[in-house]
């Protein structure tokens, strides 16, 4: 049974990951969530360090990580969701920023996700706001 498998996360640049990862992006935020295609590839994806989750031989999550400590593009597969998958994507981004020379964490969360970053320590600050139609709310980690 696939629920009781811990995922394996591969972290690596957008050259090596890109194959990997945006088949999930467009999965999750452009058929699921109706983000226009224009608006999910930007320019800080050639800067971010990217980070796949796999099950056996599948991709089935992805997120990526700024220089400047920003957290983004956080997606798992609606099959494959609540098991543990997105958390793991999170704790090893999180490990990964420890690495670097940053003092916290920043992301926009999409306000359905905020009691799944509360979780891994993130405290949400300010308003609402939209973004590509959907409500998202700032959130950090001191690191
Ligand atoms: C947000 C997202 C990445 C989370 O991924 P995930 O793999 O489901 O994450 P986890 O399984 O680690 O945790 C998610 C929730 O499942 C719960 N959970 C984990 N295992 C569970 C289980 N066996 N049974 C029930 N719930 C479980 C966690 O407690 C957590 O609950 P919470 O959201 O109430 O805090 C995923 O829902 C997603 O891709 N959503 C669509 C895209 C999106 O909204 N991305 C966020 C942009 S900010």
């Amino acid at each position: 049974v696939r629920g009781v498998e811990q995922p394996q996360i591969i972290i690596g640049t957008w050259p090596q990951l890109q194959a990997l990862v945006a088949p999930i992006r467009l999965a999750v935020f452009v058929e699921e969530q109706r983000v226009p295609l224009e608006l999910e590839w930007d320019e800080f994806d050639s800067i971010c360090i990217h980070a796949a989750a796999k099950l056996g031989a599948q991709t089935v999550g992805t997120a990526r990580l700024d220089p400047d400590g920003h957290i983004g593009r956080m997606a798992v597969l609606a099959p494959y969701r609540r098991r543990g998958v997105g958390g793991t994507l999170l704790q090893t981004l999180i490990d990964h920023a420890r690495t670097q020379a940053l003092e916290y964490l920043a992301l926009n969360a999409q306000t359905h996700a905020i009691p799944f970053y509360i979780r891994h320590g993130f405290v949400a600050e300010g308003a609402i706001f939209d973004d590509a139609g959907i409500p998202h709310r700032k959130m950090t980690l001191a690191l």
